[in-house]
């Protein structure tokens, strides 16, 4: 069946990256069932100077017609912060994604790049973080003003019950022994709720282990034994700011994918990156995390799970011949965003056809 995905290529090195994510979906069409037809979706900074939104009506409209939405990175060096990136926001709550899935997981050729000391990387690194994507300091309910400015951490039952059982059902699927929460409820009143709703969830689940950790020590834990997590639900603000900490983990942030999902409506995946300015137009970027946030769409948007298991494994193949700058190794070739698209796409390719 032929499946829509709206394509916003963004800002930066945003619209480098979807060229390479657009060429694994083409190659997965050129030799699966699939079908795909692309639908541009322009939002950020550079529409926002063009026509005074950041997400023009006819984008919106677009992204809600379609499947799923591939989306590279927007932001400008010159916008005052904000004013390109709350289209991702205004996407987030539009369609009501309130799952982000950010999955953090270190392939074994890239342990020699893992910052951490080996003994610190144990078994191994893959994690997966569920978080919260609607609600809390996000739901943007503040104010500005000359000598004071508000943000309201807001959470309702709905919202935590639906991010947990995710979770749970997440960890299930993946066959995952344990699931943590990451709270800071020793002080905040919210995160008081989510971890009452994490116990009264977690008792439907009572084959799962489960553990609660503040938001502070969990920030330890990450670089001091990564290995111990699997499943980690958090809040929004709380995933924010832990997933691009763990993303250092896995050699780089240009590595590091995610979804915005809404289980069985149209979702948005893009990597984590953002738009790179310091990099753009410079054909350098690294586009795996783009191509994994394809996989990403494979598996949570189109349930295909094996489709999902070949990118990842076409990526890991890649990455024992040519990487990009970000991931250089001496011993290997250097290769440009393109050319690791095109690595990529060829190991794919082998794949599939056989
Ligand atoms: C992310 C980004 C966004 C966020 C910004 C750009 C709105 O940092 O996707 O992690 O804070 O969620
Ligand atoms: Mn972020």
């Amino acid at each position: 069946m032929k499946k829509i995905i709206a394509i916003t290529r963004g800002d930066g090195c945003g619209p480098e990256v979807v060229n390479e994510g657009i060429k694994i979906l083409m190659i997965v069409s050129e030799f699966t069932d699939n079908e795909f037809e692309f639908k541009d979706a322009p939002a950020g900074g550079e529409v926002w100077k063009k026509y005074g939104s950041n997400l023009p009506e006819q984008s919106f409209n677009t992204i809600k017609q379609s499947d799923a939405l591939l989306f590279g990175a927007i932001g400008l060096p010159d916008l005052q912060p904000g004013v390109a990136e709350s289209a991702i926001l205004k996407i987030r709550q539009g369609l009501d994604l309130y799952v982000n899935l950010r999955p953090i997981k270190l392939y074994n050729i890239l342990r020699e790049i893992c910052p951490l000391k080996d003994e610190f990387i144990g078994d191994g690194i893959d994690i997966t973080f569920v978080r919260e994507n609607t609600e809390g300091l996000y739901k943007n309910i503040g104010k500005l003003e000359e000598d004071s400015a508000e943000n309201l951490m807001l959470y309702t039952r709905e919202g935590c019950e639906r991010i947990i059982k995710y979770a749970f059902e997440f960890a299930k699927r993946k066959g995952h022994g344990k699931v943590t929460s990451v709270d800071k409820a020793n002080i905040l009143k919210p995160s008081q709720l989510w971890r009452k709703i994490f116990h009264e969830i977690a008792q439907n689940y009572s084959d799962l282990e489960i553990e609660d950790i503040y938001i502070d020590a969990f920030c330890q834990w990450l670089i001091r034994a990564p290995f111990k997590f699997q499943t980690v639900v958090t809040g929004n603000m709380f995933g924010d700011i832990i997933s691009d900490e763990a993303a250092f983990l896995i050699g780089s942030l240009g590595m590091a994918s995610s979804g915005n999902i809404h289980p069985g409506k149209v979702s948005m995946y893009e990597p984590i990156h953002g738009s790179a300015p310091d990099i753009a137009g410079k054909g350098i970027a690294n586009p795996i995390g783009t191509i994994l946030s394809v996989k990403l769409m494979m598996e949570e948007s189109f349930n295909s799970p094996d489709l999902g298991n070949e990118i990842d494994n076409a990526v890991e193949e890649a990455l024992s011949e040519g990487r990009t700058v970000d991931i250089r190794s001496r011993s290997l070739k250097t290769l440009s965003t393109l050319e690791m698209g095109d690595l990529i796409a060829s190991k794919l390719k082998n794949r599939l056809k056989t």
